[in-house]
């Protein structure tokens, strides 16, 4: 059952996909409904982003209930249903797995305290990751709790052998609907210290963007603390038997290593961050291409498009990468028909700056761009621009390069082997005999010699921006 291997997974966040009943947030009938569209670009399974009952302090990452839907978002019966569809044509179903924390409405709170992390005060100097303190007071209790992200997110105790056996019997029951396995959220921040020891000064910057008040301290008691981390990981890997698990663990290439012992794979943010630029893309795939469990990622529900952060120039030869490395590639909804980011909403609804980045796909070159017959919850960016439909219609759209290089995808056999990261642009590797060559810099280079099997753009050259792959 290995069926994640070279597989694509895209990534749906639920409410900006598809409305069903025009109240201007997406659902789940809404993803039936498309699904016919996203087989059409031939993926291996989709995710979904958190569709849990949620008082949506943060996008649903926030839950109440770990087994349920949100009303808002239809019901058990209408993800059965999503199950079997996506079942029916041939791909998986994988939903998102919150072990960390629950909201500070989930019932537990108030129910079972113990299975939450108390202090009587600030009890160190660690940094939520969206700013601040990770400890606040509650009025109620009189202590203070501990929370990794925002304070509406109250981190779970794991050391509370109930909070093991509870996310068992989530995951059991998951997969006994039918789900295909689960992306495990923030699992970094499950690694605290069990003294809560100060989190140090920081040395140098952080391996990857932080808050300002954050970026002074080296998060290495608060965050990704192995011996913590491994026996939750054990019990989530025992709980879901072969079923795939990738995780998200916000560190560098060379420390995921210990969560692969558990997990199927890990995203490789190192790549999302390296600037496009051929010595750093190639630096990252290096330090990555050895892992058994390498899950590549452009874009997603957290960060700026790809477009909007490489420029809309490079869309087509970041298609081209993310779609030829060997392991797990994860496709952002929207990426494929290159939307950038938009404007948000206003007022804004994520407090940390991200609905730019999940504003409501774009079908068709309506007013609302097919997304929902009612007023979209974020508005449409430019469905006149750029939607499924039209660029379905057109063999040289975007989408129908993601569609030709996903069909492609499944006939590369073999590992990286990188064979130019060069500073003038060119960044080619092979897989096989296939090589890809892909023109990260701002002059023309000369085309790699081979039989064209796909080129980003037609022409004699390899132009700032193309990509090609060649037999040979
Ligand atoms: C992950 C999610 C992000 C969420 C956070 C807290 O990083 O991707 O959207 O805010 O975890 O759950």
């Amino acid at each position: 059952m290995t069926w994640w291997r070279d597989a694509v997974v895209y990534q749906v966040y639920p409410r900006s996909f598809q409305d069903s009943d025009g109240d201007g947030v997406g659902d789940i009938r809404g993803i039936t409904r498309r699904l016919d569209e996203v087989a059409a670009l031939g993926v291996d399974a989709l995710w979904l982003s958190p569709m849990y009952p949620s008082p949506l302090a943060d996008g649903g990452y926030d839950i109440t209930d770990f087994t349920g839907v949100d009303p808002s978002l239809g019901t058990l019966d209408d993800l059965a249903e999503l199950v079997a569809g996506t079942h029916r044509r041939g791909m998986r179903l994988l939903l998102d797995l919150v072990p960390n924390h629950t909201s500070i409405e989930h019932p537990w709170f108030r129910a079972h305290p113990d299975r939450y992390i108390w202090a009587g005060g600030a009890a160190n100097n660690w940094k939520a990751a969206f700013g601040g303190s990770v400890w606040t007071r509650d009025e109620r209790a009189g202590r203070w709790y501990l929370h990794s992200f925002f304070p509406e997110q109250p981190d779970l105790d794991w050391r509370n052998p109930e909070v093991p056996a509870a996310m068992r019997d989530v995951v059991r029951t998951w997969l006994g609907r039918g789900v295909d396995g689960f992306r495990l959220d923030a699992l970094d921040s499950l690694g605290k210290h069990p003294d809560l020891l100060d989190d140090p000064p920081a040395a140098g910057p952080p391996p990857f963007p932080d808050t300002p008040d954050a970026a002074g301290l080296e998060r290495r008691h608060s965050r990704n603390w192995m011996p913590t981390i491994r026996p939750v990981l054990a019990a989530l890997r025992e709980a879901a038997g072969d079923a795939f698990l990738v995780g998200e663990v916000y560190r560098p290439t060379d420390e995921l290593g210990p969560y692969l012992e558990s997990l199927t794979c890990a995203f490789v943010f190192e790549l999302l961050f390296s600037p496009w630029e051929a010595e750093a893309v190639g630096g990252a795939l290096d330090r990555a291409a050895g892992l058994d469990g390498a899950a590549w990622v452009l874009s997603n529900h957290d960060f700026g498009r790809v477009g909007a952060r490489i420029g809309e120039r490079n869309q087509r030869a970041a298609a081209m990468l993310l779609l030829t490395l060997p392991g797990t590639a994860f496709l952002y909804q929207g990426d494929e028909i290159g939307l950038l980011d938009g404007p948000g909403g206003d007022p804004p609804v994520d407090r940390y700056n991200r609905d730019r980045v999940r504003h409501p796909m774009q079908w068709d070159g309506g007013r609302q761009g097919g997304f929902t017959t009612g007023t979209p919850w974020l508005p449409a960016v430019d469905p006149a621009a750029r939607n499924v439909a039209d660029q379905r219609a057109d063999p040289a759209s975007l989408w129908s390069l993601h569609r030709d290089l996903i069909a492609l995808r499944h006939e590369l056999r073999g590992g990286l082997e990188l064979v130019a990261a060069e500073p003038g642009g060119l960044l080619a590797y092979r897989r096989g005999d296939v090589l890809v060559a892909l023109n990260l810099g701002g002059d023309e280079l000369d085309l790699p010699a081979g039989e064209p099997l796909l080129r980003t753009h037609p022409g004699p050259r390899l132009g700032p921006g193309e990509g090609a792959m060649l037999r040979g």
